[in-house]
């Protein structure tokens, strides 16, 4: 049995994604609140600069990976329009059903699927973009994920994937402070859970930095990958282009 990281654990990969749902599972109430206090409203800046940078034009068709509560579905929804379609999926269904009540409330209804990233039940060639925030970090075979993004893609397609990345050196210490302080004791106050804030960090560390991710997507099958820091590097956000 092959082993993989679980934040700064060591476990066997058949245990991962067993694991990472109990996280997810534990914190889907509270997941919007604490995202707005963990990054200060910072989410949703990225979230908004990703969905500028993704164009999508009115009748398109999107792929909303490990979607979550939905943010990103909810804003392509609008740009697509109803012409278009935006599929919402995520592996946990704690979290999708947070997603669905939200937009059901905004009175978005949404194609909504249960799926594992890394075995998209899609036909190749159907999606002009596909989105991954914050999810691909969490997924055992990132390789296998990002090859069944690009299959989904038609030619010419975009994959956008935002995720936590390598900060600049001269923030490091002080963005370790507060990962390893703040956030745990932040996850206890809000969600009353120490365990996943940590996992939060300690994954973060070890999920590949810009340079490295770029070269997946290429080996992926992506030609042509553009990486735009955001907040120093906190976050960074890659776009890939099928060709
Ligand atoms: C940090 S949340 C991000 C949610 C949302 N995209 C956002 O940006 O707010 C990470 C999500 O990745 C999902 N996830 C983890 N592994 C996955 C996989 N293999 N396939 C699909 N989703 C996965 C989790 O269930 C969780 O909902």
């Amino acid at each position: 049995m092959s082993e993989t990281h679980f934040g700064f654990q060591k476990v066997d990969e058949a245990q991962k994604a067993d694991r990472v749902r109990g996280v997810f599972n534990s914190v889907a109430a509270r997941y919007d609140v604490m995202n707005d206090l963990m990054s200060m409203g910072l989410h949703r800046a990225w979230k908004a600069y990703a969905v500028a940078a993704a164009d999508v034009r009115p009748g398109q068709r999107v792929l909303d990976l490990a979607g979550g509560t939905g943010d990103l579905a909810r804003a392509f929804a609008k740009k697509v329009g109803a012409g278009g379609m935006v599929v919402h999926t995520d592996i946990n269904e704690a979290m999708l059903r947070q997603g669905r009540d939200r937009l059901l409330d905004e009175g978005l209804v949404l194609p909504t699927s249960i799926c594992d990233a890394e075995v998209l039940p899609f036909a190749s060639g159907g999606f002009d973009l596909v989105t991954v925030a914050f999810g691909l970090r969490n997924m055992t075979h990132k390789d296998r994920a990002l090859a069944e993004m690009n299959r989904v893609l038609r030619p010419g397609g975009r994959l956008l994937v935002l995720e936590f990345s390598k900060v600049a050196q001269p923030l490091s210490k002080a963005y370790d402070w507060y990962s390893f302080n703040v956030l745990p004791r932040l996850g206890q106050w809000v969600a009353g859970d120490a365990d996943s804030y940590r996992y939060l960090a300690e994954s973060i560390r070890m999920h590949p930095g810009q340079a490295e991710l770029k070269a997946m997507m290429k080996s992926a099958g992506f030609g042509h990958v553009d990486v735009h820091n955001l907040s120093a590097g906190v976050v960074a956000l890659h776009v890939g282009i099928k060709c």
